[in-house]
């Protein structure tokens, strides 16, 4: 079993989205493993940052996505964002200090982070994505 598990639970019923999210959980798993088998600082902080990437590449998808969809809790989602990246690029700086225990911290603050962020925002999101989609198929369909 892996440190992080990915469980139906987390999905928000959009392929892309769900995609991302596996992809960083199995990022996270690589960074927990990696400090927990004690690698070097080279190999621990070329995944973090690899991991922190991605990250900022998924929160930017999500971010294009709630923008065209006009989501209305917009800015507070990002703001979610913005302080995790801020959290991580302090982590990234410590890691040099501390390799092992500051990997396995990051580990640990992005499996609560990402369990609780997808549950909570991100699934109330898709919903909102899912009824946006929905009205727009209608609404083509209610013009022809
Ligand atoms: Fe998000």
């Amino acid at each position: 079993m892996s440190y992080f598990e990915w469980n139906d639970n987390l999905s928000v019923h959009d392929a892309l989205i769900d995609q991302d999210h596996q992809a960083l959980i199995g990022m996270v798993n690589e960074l927990h493993d990696a400090a927990e088998s004690e690698q070097d600082y080279q190999s621990l902080s070329k995944i973090l940052t690899r991991l922190a990437t991605y990250t900022q590449e998924h929160f930017q998808r999500e971010e294009d996505l709630m923008q065209a969809s006009a989501y209305p809790a917009y800015r507070a989602h990002k703001e979610q964002h913005r302080k995790l990246l801020e959290r991580v690029s302090d982590l990234k700086h410590e890691l040099e200090n501390a390799r092992t225990l500051v990997a396995l911290e990051t580990a640990e603050l992005l499996r609560f982070w990402l369990t609780s962020h997808i549950l909570l925002s991100d699934k109330q999101f898709a919903d909102t994505l899912h009824q946006h989609h929905t009205e727009a198929t209608f609404e083509k369909s209610s013009l022809r």
